[in-house]
């Protein structure tokens, strides 16, 4: 008979991070979060509540935004993880990226990464969303800023890029 899996039991994990596949090693029920921040130093995806209730931590799991401060790592093992650095950079940013710097939406900043996830998903999906299924997307992702007006003129800006056919820039 299998035994469970400890909580305490180590496991490796081979999944696709942002395109290229790595193997990943820590407790079954390690959240994800830590291991792409502590070992594979991407700090796109932020700590804010770490009860999967703020969106701070978003990836792109299987093209579905999801939480990762409450998946565990076994959850992503075959699986392709997107996290912010899988998006574009400085020079060349993503049409979301470049969406939500054209209206300004950040204050603080620290909740834009998982906004940015949740908007890339829901557009990679729906390119031409209604403002109730965009609203809906983004409501479960906190700013406490208060610069939702903002952020949702972003996201209806990435649609239009996206429109234009600039989804895969
Ligand atoms: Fe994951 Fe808040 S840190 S939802």
């Amino acid at each position: 008979m299998n035994k469970p899996l400890s909580s305490t039991a180590t496991v490796s994990v081979n999944c696709i991070v942002n395109g290229q596949p790595v193997t990943c090693s820590a407790m079954a029920d390690t959240p994800l979060l830590l291991v792409l921040r502590n070992d594979l130093h991407l700090n796109g995806p932020k700590f804010g509540c770490g009860l999967g209730e703020c969106g701070a931590c978003t990836v792109i799991v299987d093209a579905k935004a999801a939480r990762s401060c409450v998946l565990p790592l076994s959850g992503v093992a075959n699986r392709n993880v997107t996290t912010l650095e899988g998006l574009g950079d400085r020079h060349h940013p993503h049409p979301v990226q470049q969406a939500f710097i054209d209206a300004q939406a950040a204050q603080c900043g620290y909740c834009l990464n998982g906004m940015i996830m949740t908007t890339k998903a829901l557009l990679d999906r729906n390119p031409d969303p209604s403002e109730e299924q965009i609203r809906r997307a983004l409501s479960a992702n906190l700013c406490r800023c208060g610069t939702h007006l903002e952020i949702l003129a972003a996201v209806r800006r990435a649609a239009q890029l996206y429109r234009e056919g600039h989804g895969n820039d």
